[in-house]
This record gives structure tokens, C-alpha cells and sequence, in this order.
């Protein structure tokens, strides 16, 4: 068995220092996607991860000039590229989908296969091709293969999506933007980087309304300019460090947004934390022992994160007393559960549910099933007793940039390693 990448971590290291988040992963994704729309973009505090690698790629594909200065992408329209996305690209994340939109609205075709992604259950696309359909959108599949034209282009329509949809909301957003006419979406997602998107496209030229009601309405534009956006810090990284220093009993600061993270804080404080904030700065003191978090429903949101379930199950499992979550969005997200038990974490799971009683946690060998469980068990493994291996860390470098030599930063004693 050829030597694979991993990590070794001796656990018992209290946590403490400052950090700044990175810029969101899952802002950056739709954005690069939507600047298929436009001539020229410059994003800037874009994070140097594998899935905006992947991007990249796409977009070069395509026939776009991709540059990078520092944090900074400059993504320049150069000729007609590409017309389709080659399968190794699609099925390498899942934000590849969110190119059908704009390929759609600026070319009038595409040719692509379902994306990738992390594990978490069916990860159907049906409500990103029935909202497209519904402008003018004809999508055959055949076999793995999705044609996807817009005869005599894209036209408006009034959109109700029956679930709010992250992704289907951003293809959706992406595709008007890109037809000069106006379309009225309903039921949309309402996540901070879904704004973030937005904020891009108007600055592109894009005319969007967002409504009290939830109600979204865009007119959109033939041609969109580009602009220079900043990517808004990451909610879910900023939360990923509160936890470990939370679950190792220590005190760090992070800057990104409190209003992004109510629900998580909440938590938290339930936990035993004592949490302040400034406009852009989260403070967390950890208790000597977290305890339990009662009942955690993950939302859409302002609703708890799915993407924190596995990081507050590490914390749950660490801490006195019990927490139970109930996963609505992806109701099979349990793959994190197996290997932090091999950590001696007492979890019950029936069905959507799961019951974490606190348990000591001694060091073990673990892997890493997807990007947020990753993060879960090396969380886990900090707060265990004795030393612990990880392998398939290349989840986990999906989604946290400098991941590694942050948490050495903030006092962890943790190493890349062969294993
Ligand atoms: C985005 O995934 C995020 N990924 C996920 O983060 C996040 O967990 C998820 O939103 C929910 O917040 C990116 O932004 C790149 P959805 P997405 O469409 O768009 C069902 C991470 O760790 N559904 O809101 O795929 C779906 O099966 C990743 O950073 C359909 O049935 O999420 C799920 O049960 C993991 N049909 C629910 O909706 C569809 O056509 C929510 O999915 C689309 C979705």
C-alpha cells in the first residue's frame, strides 16, 4: 500500500490566538461560475483550494483567461472556448452544475454530466433542470449525458422553488442575470453567499430586487460588464476554528461576520461558551468542559448549518451531557458518525436523528469521509486523549485553505505526515 498523505495529532492543546477567515468557498464557486457571463472579472480574497482549482480549469475550458495574484483571480473572456464540461471537471465538485446556468444564457448551450461532490446522501439535480426548463431550457439526458440548449435564448419566467435550494437558487440567479428579460424566482435560498452572488451580478449590471417577502426579481442583461468583487469571509471556516477552540478549552478570535453564524453561536453559548462580537470579529472563551447543546435542528438559512452538523457532533461527543440533531436538509449526513466513535464518542442515529451523550475521547486511526467530517474528526482528535492519525485529508483541502498551519498557528499539535 503506496504511503498516503495524512495527519498526526496528539491531542490535549488548548487552542488560542487570532485569525482572520478566508474567503468563502462556497461564494467563490458560484461567482466564478457566473463570470462566464461577463468579459472581464477580478475577485478578490479568493481562497487557494482544489474545488476553485477546478473552477479554474473549467473556465480555461471554456475559453477564458484565468490569472492569479495573490488572493486575487482575474477571469478575462478571450475567444468562444468550449462548449461543454469534461466529466473528470463535473464530477470533481459539486458547484460544476452552477456553469449550465450562464453557459445557457451567454451561449445557448452546453453539454455536461450530474457533479460530484461530497457524500451526503442523493444529491439529485432535478430542481436546477426543472427551474432552467421552465426559461426556455431543453435538457435531454442521455444516459450520464445532459445536452442542454436554450433555442432563440433563454426568456423570463416566474420561478417557485419548492425547496430552497442553494445550488438551484444560484443557477437560477446566474441564468437571468444573463437574459435580457425579467425573471421572478420564490422559494429562493437565502444564504449569505446566495447575497454574495448577488451583490456580483449588480455589480456586473444586473438589475436585482430582493423582495421583503423572499420574493427575488432580476432583469437581466444581454451583456454584463464584470466588476471587481471581494468574496465575504467564510461563516462556516470562521465556525470551524471557534469549535476547536472550543472543544480544546481555549480562546481564540475570529474575524467574520456574527450575523452569519446566530444560530451557531447560540449554541455555543448553550455549551458554556462565552462568546462576544464586534461587526466583524467573533471572540470565543471555552468553558473548562463544554456540555451538552440540547436539541439541534439543521435549516436553510438563518437556520443552524447543516455544514456545522459534524463539527458540533465533535463537540457534542467531547462535552458533559447530551446533544441530540435532527439533519432536515441532507437527512443521511452521518458519515462522520462511524469514525468518531472509533474515537469513543456515543452516538445513536435513527434516521434523520442523532443522540450524542459526552464521552471521554482517547486518539485513533481516522479517515476522512467528506470535507465537514474531516474537519470533525481532527476537531475530535484535538480534545482526545493520546495521538491520532488521519488519513484522505484531500476532503478536507476541498474547503480550508492553510487548514493545517492555521491550527499549528493557534497552538495545535498537529503535522502533515505519511500514514
Ligand atoms: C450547497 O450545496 C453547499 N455547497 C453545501 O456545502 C451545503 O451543505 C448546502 O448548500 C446546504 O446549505 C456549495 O455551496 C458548493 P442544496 P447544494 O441544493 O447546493 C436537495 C460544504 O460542505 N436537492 O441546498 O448541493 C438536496 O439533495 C457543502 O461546503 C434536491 O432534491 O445544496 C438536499 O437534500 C456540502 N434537488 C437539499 O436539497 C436539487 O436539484 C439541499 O441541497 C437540489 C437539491
Amino acid at each position: 500500500m503506496p504511503f498516503m498523505r495524512g495527519l498526526r495529532i496528539v491531542g490535549g492543546n488548548r487552542l488560542s490566538g487570532t485569525i482572520a477567515a478566508h474567503g468563502a468557498k462556497n461564494a467563490v464557486l458560484p461567482i466564478l461560475a457566473a463570470t462566464v457571463l461577463c468579459s472581464r472579472s477580478e475577485i478578490k480574497n479568493c481562497p487557494d483550494l482544489s474545488d476553485v482549482a477546478v473552477s479554474c480549469h473549467i473556465l480555461r475550458h471554456l475559453g477564458f483567461a484565468v490569472e492569479r495574484a495573490g488572493d486575487t483571480l482575474t477571469v478575462t473572456r478571450e475567444d468562444t472556448g468550449c462548449r461543454d464540461v469534461p466529466p473528470e471537471w463535473m464530477r470533481a465538485m459539486r458547484s460544476s452544475i452552477l456553469f449550465l446556468g450562464g453557459m445557457l444564457a451567454r451561449c445557448g448551450s452546453v453539454t455536461l454530466c450530474p457533479p460530484g461532490g461530497c457524500a451526503l446522501g442523493g444529491r439529485p439535480i432535478d430542481l436546477h433542470l426543472s427551474a432552467l426548463r421552465q426559461m426556455g431550457a431543453v435538457i435531454t439526458e442521455e444516459g450520464d449525458t445532459l445536452r442542454c440548449t436554450a433555442p432563440g435564448g433563454l426568456h423570463g419566467a416566474a420561478v417557485r422553488l419548492p425547496y430552497p435550494s442553494v445550488g438551484a437558487t444560484e443557477n437560477l440567479l446566474i441564468a437571468a442575470a444573463g437574459t435580457p428579460a425579467e425573471t421572478k424566482i420564490t422559494g429562493a435560498a437565502a444564504e449569505p453567499e446566495i447575497t454574495d452572488l448577488m451583490a456580483y451580478l449588480r455589480a456586473c449590471g444586473a438589475l436585482i430586487e430582493s423582495r421583503p417577502d423572499g420574493a427575488i426579481l432580476v432583469q437581466g442583461r444581454e451583456a454584463l460588464t464584470g466588476c471587481c468583487h471581494t468574496i465575504l469571509p467564510d461563516r462556516i471556516e470562521a465556525a470551524t476554528y471557534l469549535a476547536a477552540a472550543a472543544i480544546t478549552g481555549g480562546k481564540v478570535t475570529v474575524y467574520a461576520s456574527p450575523e452569519h453564524l446566530a444560530a451557531p453561536l447560540a449554541a455555543l453559548r448553550r455549551m458554556g461558551c462565552r462568546i462576544t462580537t464586534g461587526e466583524q470579529s467573533i471572540t470565543l472563551i471555552a468553558p473548562e468542559r463544554l456540555q451538552g447543546a440540547g436539541n439541534i435542528v439543521t435549516l436553510p438559512y438563518p437556520g443552524f448549518p447543516t455544514d456545522l452538523q459534524a463539527i458540533f457532533m465533535a463537540l457534542a461527543a467531547a462535552a458533559e451531557g447530551y446533544t441530540a440533531f435532527t439533519e432536515t436538509v441532507f437527512p443521511r449526513r452521518w458519515a462522520h458518525v462511524e469514525e468518531l466513535r472509533r474515537l469513543g464518542a456515543d452516538i445513536t442515529v435513527a434516521g434523520s436523528h442523532a443522540v450524542i451523550r459526552g464521552a471521554p475521547l482517547i486518539g485513533s486511526a481516522l479517515t476522512c469521509t467528506d470535507l465537514r467530517a474531516g474537519a470533525a474528526v481532527v476537531l475530535a482528535a484535538l480534545a482526545a486523549r493520546g495521538e491520532s492519525t488521519v488519513t484522505a485529508i484531500s476532503h478536507i483541502e476541498r474547503g480550508y485553505a492553510d487548514f493545517v498551519p492555521t491550527l499549528r498557528h493557534l497552538g495545535a499539535d498537529i503535522c502533515l505526515t505519511e500514514v
